[in-house]
């Protein structure tokens, strides 16, 4: 056990994204009365436009700790099957804007960051996921796979990932290092979302 004066990386993670957290998802249309499909195939449209380049980023940073599967964990793919679904062409999705003012990965506490946020999203993805399938129809044939990337390994995936998190030993100033980036990828993704004008 960690002491109270230690926090873990885990913890840390946690409590200096939380607020971040609650703000994103109240103004995410998940649960509103006034999305429709369209509405859903623009949100992912946007997502598409933050996930393609932040996976591109990480993952030829060259700077993601070993340990880490990320053929296993890419998401974009899936959104671009869902956003196929959706009748967006693949021409059309790579045409598709996306973020340019995205969070800057220069360390591998800066990737443990980001990648936090990316795993972490799949838990809420279940919620979301269910509320989708109820309302609009939505399932993983029509558009709402990314919802539910993981599938039934949803929890194995996310326990696999805090025991790769809780297997690194970070310094207090790496783990300033990851929150500072977990921080700056849920600020970035909600100014893009914005900018895209999804969001509520
Ligand atoms: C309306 C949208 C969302 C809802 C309803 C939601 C809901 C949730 C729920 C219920 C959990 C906890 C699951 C559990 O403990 O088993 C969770 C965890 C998490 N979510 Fe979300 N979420 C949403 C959007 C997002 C987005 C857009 C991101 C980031 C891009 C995100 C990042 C995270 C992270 C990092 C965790 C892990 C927290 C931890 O346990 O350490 N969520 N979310």
């Amino acid at each position: 056990m960690h002491s109270q004066a230690t926090p873990s990386l885990l913890e840390t993670l946690r409590t200096g994204t939380a607020l971040l957290h609650v703000a994103l998802e109240k103004r995410l249309p998940f649960f509103s009365e006034r999305l429709d499909t369209e509405w859903y195939r623009r949100l992912l449209q946007a997502y598409y436009g933050f996930y393609a380049p932040m996976e591109v980023a990480l993952y030829d940073s060259g700077l993601i700790t070993e340990g880490f599967d990320q053929v296993l964990r890419v998401k974009t793919p899936t959104l671009l099957h869902d956003l196929n679904a959706l009748g967006v062409d693949e021409r059309t999705a790579h045409a598709l804007p996306r973020c340019t003012e995205l969070p800057t990965f220069d360390t591998p506490d800066a990737c443990l960051g980001a990648l936090y946020v990316l795993e972490g999203a799949t838990l809420g993805g279940q919620v979301l996921r269910r509320e989708m399938a109820q309302r609009l129809g939505v399932n993983a044939d029509n558009g709402g796979a990314f919802l539910d990337v993981y599938g039934a390994e949803t929890g194995r995936r996310w326990k696999d990932f805090l025991d790769y998190l809780g297997s690194l030993p970070l310094d207090t100033p790496a783990k300033q290092r990851a929150v500072d980036a977990a921080r700056s990828t849920f600020s970035c993704f909600e100014q893009w979302l914005d900018s895209q004008e999804v969001l509520l």
